[in-house]
């Protein structure tokens, strides 16, 4: 198969959807792979280690787009639109719910679009988990980061010292970011509490987690009480395929300190606190109703080194999965990963994508 990685145009956006040991492994699996010059700078991978893995490398985003299946790491933007076409495959992280524009634009062009954020195994999301597992520890780093004084926040230190209680970190979400935004703020030594809806999970999180984690039903109740006392709140809750839900409201946030952080995992599913917007690791943070709000969409860009290669190692054997059987039969012999199918033929084939977005559904041909 001919599989295109071109090089991220959004806005800071550092990651690449190949490393070269991955281009390596699908060129001697007879793959071609064209890869778009400069697109691994960032994550440590210069155009020579590609074209030594096997790339045909080049600067034309056109011949990069031309071929059967694109594999990127963030969603096509505008630019990119023209691209599309009834023949082309396109596997990378999508987040449809929130964009009804990009939905459109491959629907009316027919092209097949494979989000990596909903295949599934298990009733998990192996391709998300890599990158929300940076996200979650991050969010720590960011909270602790903007709780300072001198970045506008109360000045507050996660862990406090000896005769000063630490910080109060409440996580809505316990899953992948959610689990290690909880172990990253206990190892701060700050007092954590998940708030989940699954009680299987909350007894795993229990096992697996310090005892100064506590967890707690996701209740609009609990969650108001929460907010009247903590210093740092991380959004993570994900319904796979829908657009989050709203669990912070507005005027909910009068009860909250001022000068205490949010930091919106979720953002890049519509955030789930009804003051955040979609932010940049230019300008991440905004205040509203006196609380900082950290709402990047793109939180593992910050680390490429480490994004790329945790990304790529989990999205190689679906990719490899693809170019060596064909799409139809790959969906067909993989359940988890015809879960990815977002679009297809025109048609929507994620009922919850559709839902978010009211729009008709068609079933999955390939489940
Ligand atoms: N901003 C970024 O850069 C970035 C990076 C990676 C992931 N993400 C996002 O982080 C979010 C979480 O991803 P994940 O991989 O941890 O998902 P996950 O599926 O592993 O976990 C989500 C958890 O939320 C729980 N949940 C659902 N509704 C809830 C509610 N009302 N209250 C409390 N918990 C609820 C689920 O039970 C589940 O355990 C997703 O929206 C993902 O797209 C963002």
């Amino acid at each position: 198969m001919h599989i295109g990685v071109p090089r991220e145009i959004k806005r800071m956006e550092t990651r690449v959807a190949c490393t070269p040991s991955a281009v390596r492994h699908l060129v001697s699996g007879g793959h071609r792979v064209v890869v778009q010059l400069g697109a691994g700078h960032s994550s440590g991978f210069s155009d020579d280690k590609y074209r030594r893995a096997g790339a045909v490398m080049t600067e034309s985003s056109e011949e990069v787009w031309q071929s059967e299946l694109v594999v990127k790491v963030k969603e096509p933007l505008r630019e990119e639109y023209r691209y599309f076409r009834r023949d082309l495959i396109i596997f990378t992280f999508l987040h449809l719910a929130g964009n009804p524009e990009l939905s459109q634009e491959l629907l009316s062009a027919g092209v097949t679009a494979i989000a990596y954020e909903t295949v599934q195994d298990n009733g998990r999301l192996p391709l998300l988990a890599p990158m929300s597992e940076i996200a979650g520890k991050m969010s720590v780093l960011m909270g602790g980061y903007y709780l300072a004084h001198q970045h506008g926040g109360e000045g507050i230190l996660l862990g406090g010292v000896p005769g000063v209680l630490p910080a109060k970190v409440a996580i809505l979400g316990g899953g992948s970011a959610g689990m290690q935004a909880a172990r990253a703020a206990a190892s701060c030594g700050a007092d954590v509490t998940v708030l989940e809806l699954d009680q299987e999970r909350m007894r795993f999180l229990e096992a697996a987690l310090p005892p100064q984690v506590h967890t707690l039903y996701s209740t609009e109740q609990h969650i108001d009480e929460q907010l009247a006392s903590l210093d740092l709140l991380i959004g993570a809750a994900l319904v796979p395929g829908a657009a989050a839900s709203k669990l912070v409201k507005r005027g909910m946030l009068r009860s909250v300190k001022k000068g205490a952080v949010f930091v919106d995992i979720s953002i890049d599913q519509g955030g789930c606190f009804e003051t955040s917007r979609a932010t940049t690791h230019e300008a991440p943070v905004f205040v509203e109703e006196g609380v900082i709000h950290y709402c990047v969409s793109n939180m593992p860009a910050a680390y490429p080194r480490t994004s790329t290669e945790a990304l790529c190692g989990a999205t190689l054997p679906c990719i490899r999965r693809i170019a060596d059987l064909g799409f139809e039969s790959a969906m067909v012999m993989t359940p988890g990963l015809a879960g990815g199918l977002n679009i297809w033929n025109g048609s929507i084939t994620h009922r919850a994508l559709a839902d978010s977005l009211d729009r008709p559904f068609t079933e999955n041909p390939f489940l």
